[in-house]
């Protein structure tokens, strides 16, 4: 009796805990398996949290070095041992907070391995080898995914790294290539720049920071290039020697050409990552996968089986925390008999570098390929207050909307806490806003989110500030 439940979760990350914890509210009986030691996923123990962690304190250390024009001089020294034992210290109180969470909503935490037996049946490996079925009225598949690599590029997380291996360097490499500019390569490229490594960024395409923006692309890239980020653009590293005591290179134009050898002490390897469904008896059991190896899921998250579900980076759609978590509500209410939806046009995407850059809806080059008539309000951080006592200039607020209707369509910001700002326009977007509802909604002075409001105002080319 004690090992059936109305709902097993495989794996236990944003999508996975807080499906459990939506289910038990709901009146499930809930189990969360996760093979970790700590619940949380890749999220809190070796992604989102470890590297914001890691982020925000070498922020700090660039600011505290950086002082002297705000009048505030400082002699600034590096405890990197301390630094990363802040970001573990916050891994382990977040991950523990799960434990909290799972105890308070009658939820069982089983640490160990899932596996599919059937629809209704997954065999449990705990950590320490002890196997138990369990069984289980709905299954949710929740397990996540893994870094991508390099054919004949062998990880080895000390000199050639993954994010994992990348946060949690021993000490500060003096040159770290990094293959790939999406987010983790800017986030933990940032991270070690301000730290004192030289970075070069390799990236195969001919703008970084993937679908972002176009223009938001160039203006980001633009400041981090002030900041002495490195890039070669349109290229592509063939292999790594890394057989001499530093890492030999091989770099090539993208659309093949003659190589050159670039010396490093660290590579990062993040050139994206694929959804990990190993091990997990899908074949046994039928469950499809679609042509890009995820699980394919219908809008109710439903597999090709019925009782089995699946959610997060190992379904469709963007790899996100957050979208994870909103999969993780709407698949319990699913579950629960109620109706569980996910408004995929809105889900907000941030990448924490300095300046941070959000967004959220279409871009620019979407629209214009959908051939929506379309208007762009635009105001530079240069002129908003906030920034300007901050030292935080560069960047820009940008509102898409549609010509006819003044729909909000998109909002993309590269500029000072971008991250929080995006909120809002996610809130506007929700609602249906127009960009004459945030132009005249009352933002407080002096903020940030003054920009917003006067890029809206730009939509219908009446900013006041400018
Ligand atoms: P995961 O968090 O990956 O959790 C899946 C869990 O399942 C894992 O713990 C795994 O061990 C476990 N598991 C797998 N197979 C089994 C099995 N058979 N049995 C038991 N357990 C199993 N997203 C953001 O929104 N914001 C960020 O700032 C951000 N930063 C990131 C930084 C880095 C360096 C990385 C790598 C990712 C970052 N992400 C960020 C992405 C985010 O971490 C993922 O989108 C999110 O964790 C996905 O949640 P999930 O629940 O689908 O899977
Ligand atoms: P990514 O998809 O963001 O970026 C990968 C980059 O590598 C792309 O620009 C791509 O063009 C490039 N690339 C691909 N193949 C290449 C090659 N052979 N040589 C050179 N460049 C190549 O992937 P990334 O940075 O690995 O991150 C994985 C996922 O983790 C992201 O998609 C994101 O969803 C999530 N994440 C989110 C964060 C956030 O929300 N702040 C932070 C970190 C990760």
């Amino acid at each position: 009796m004690a090992d059936e439940f109305d709902l097993v979760v495989i794996g236990g990350g944003p999508g996975g805990y807080n499906c459990a914890i939506r289910a038990a509210q709901l009146g499930l009986k809930a189990a969360c398996i996760d093979k970790r030691g700590t619940f949380g996923g890749t999220c809190l123990n070796v992604g989102c949290i470890p590297s914001k962690a890691l982020l925000h304190a070498s922020e700090l250390f660039e600011e505290a070095s950086h002082g002297a024009a705000l009048g505030v001089k400082a002699e600034v020294s590096l405890d990197l041992k301390a630094m990363m034992g802040f970001k573990e210290k916050t891994v382990d109180e977040l991950t523990k907070g799960i434990e909290f969470l799972f105890k308070k909503n009658k939820i069982t935490g089983l640490k160990g391995t899932g596996k599919l037996l059937s629809a209704t049946e997954v065999l449990f490996t705990s950590n320490e080898g002890e196997e138990k079925k369990l069984t289980a009225k709905n299954i949710v598949i929740a397990t996540g995914s893994d870094v991508i690599g390099l054919p004949g590029i062998e990880i080895d997380e000390k000199r050639v790294v993954s994010s994992t291996g990348a946060l949690a360097l021993d000490k500060v490499p003096g040159h770290v290539l990094v293959i790939g500019g999406g987010v983790i390569g800017l986030e933990l490229g940032s991270v070690w720049r301000r730290l004192g490594a030289e970075v070069t960024v390799v990236e195969f395409l001919d703008h970084i920071g993937g679908e972002m923006d176009g223009e938001v692309s160039k203006t980001f890239q633009r400041a981090l290039k002030k900041q002495g980020m490195k890039f070669k653009l349109s290229s592509k590293v063939t292999g790594v020697d890394a057989s001499g005591k530093s890492l030999k290179v091989a770099v090539e134009p993208a659309a093949g050409g003659d190589a050159e050898t670039v010396e490093a002490d660290v590579v990062l390897m993040c050139i994206g990552r694929k959804p990990f469904t190993e091990g997990l008896g899908l074949e046994d059991v039928g469950v499809a996968l679609d042509a890009r190896g995820r699980i394919d899921v219908d809008g109710h998250y439903r597999t090709n089986v019925a009782g089995v579900y699946a959610i997060g980076d190992v379904i469709k759609g963007p790899m996100l925390a957050h979208k994870a978590e909103d999969e993780s509500m709407a698949v319990a209410e699913v579950i629960a008999g109620k109706a569980g939806h996910v408004n995929y046009d809105v889900i907000p995407s941030v990448v924490y570098t300095s300046p941070e850059v959000a967004f959220v809806g279409m871009t620019e080059e979407q629209v214009k390929a959908a051939g929506i008539e379309y208007k762009v309000g635009k105001f530079p951080f240069m002129a908003n207050a906030k920034a300007k006592v901050g030292g935080m200039t560069d960047g820009f607020a940008k509102i898409i909307a549609d010509a006819k209707t003044d729909r909000v369509l998109g909002v993309h910001i590269v500029g000072p806490d971008a991250g929080n700002l995006i909120g809002e326009a996610a809130v506007a977007m929700e609602f249906g806003a127009a960009a004459e509802d945030i132009a005249l909604t009352c933002h407080a002075h002096p903020t940030l989110s003054e920009a917003i409001r006067q890029a809206a105002l730009g939509v219908d080319d009446r900013i006041m500030q400018m």
